[in-house]
């Protein structure tokens, strides 16, 4: 893994009232207390303002799931990057599979709002991921290096520090079957190696690469063992401190 910080983050999704959010972030603001690792939290919108003053000054940073392309205006029902930061997001995760296959998010619209995060100064999380069709029809690697590369379209060198990459196979999100290590770290080479062919290779060593996809307490360290894995971007684990903690301190 080189000289990169493992980075895990939890995905809290559409979960938690503002009741249990702040107890949640309780738990985990003192279960890691002591990690070595690089952590984020990303609440509901609903949660933000509550959950940021219980993480502020901690090793634990506050993350939305989502962003709409435009700064403001008339856009029922979206959250702008401007309100975001007024509530202290510091990082914003950015075509989820969900927003890619449920609320048909395309390459195009993902890649205006992570220009418009960067702009602000905000860390995005790149989610990039096959289907399973397309992992059976031996697409994985196309399909996770085309969202890679529309995606940071127009993105700057000098900016890309400001990119993590998540690769969420989507077969494995929320499904219980997790990637093996091995196959994880056959697309995080892949996507290492996309990274490499825009940015170089100083560029490539230096980005760092979550994986995500039923991350539990038993899989972590092995998952975290491989070259090219940096991290994780946990969903149902990250719901409760007794499995997310596990997981957010591995060794
Ligand atoms: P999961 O979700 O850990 O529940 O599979 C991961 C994600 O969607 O980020």
């Amino acid at each position: 893994m080189a000289n990169r910080t493992y980075y895990i983050a939890g995905n809290w999704k559409m979960h938690k009232t503002r009741a249990e959010a702040a107890e949640l972030a309780g738990a985990l603001v003192a279960g890691l207390r002591n990690g070595k690792h690089k952590y984020l939290v990303a609440p509901s919108f609903t949660s933000l303002e509550t959950v940021g003053p219980i993480i502020r000054g901690t090793n634990i940073a506050l993350g939305a799931q989502n962003m709409a392309a435009e700064e403001q205006g008339a856009h029922t029902g979206e959250v702008s990057v401007l309100q975001l930061k007024d509530l202290g997001v510091q990082t914003v995760i950015l075509g989820h599979s969900e927003r890619r296959h449920v609320y048909k998010e395309d390459d195009a619209l993902i890649n205006k709002k992570v220009k418009l995060a960067l702009k602000h100064g905000l860390e995005v999380i790149l989610c990039v991921g096959e289907l399973l069709e397309e992992r059976e029809a031996g697409r994985a690697e196309a399909v996770c290096e085309t969202q890679t590369v529309k995606g940071l379209e127009g993105v700057s060198p000098g900016d890309l520090s400001g990119i993590v990459i998540a690769y969420e196979p989507v077969w494995a999100i929320g499904t219980g079957k997790t990637a093996t290590p091995e196959d994880a770290d056959a697309i995080h080479a892949w996507v290492r190696g996309v990274i490499g062919r825009l940015y170089g290779g100083g560029a490539a060593e230096k980005i760092i690469i979550q994986y995500g996809g039923s991350v539990k307490p038993d899989n972590a360290a092995q998952l975290m063992a491989k070259e090219n894995i940096d991290g994780a971007l946990v969903g149902g684990a990250a719901l409760k401190a007794d499995t997310f903690v596990p997981i957010a301190a591995f060794n």
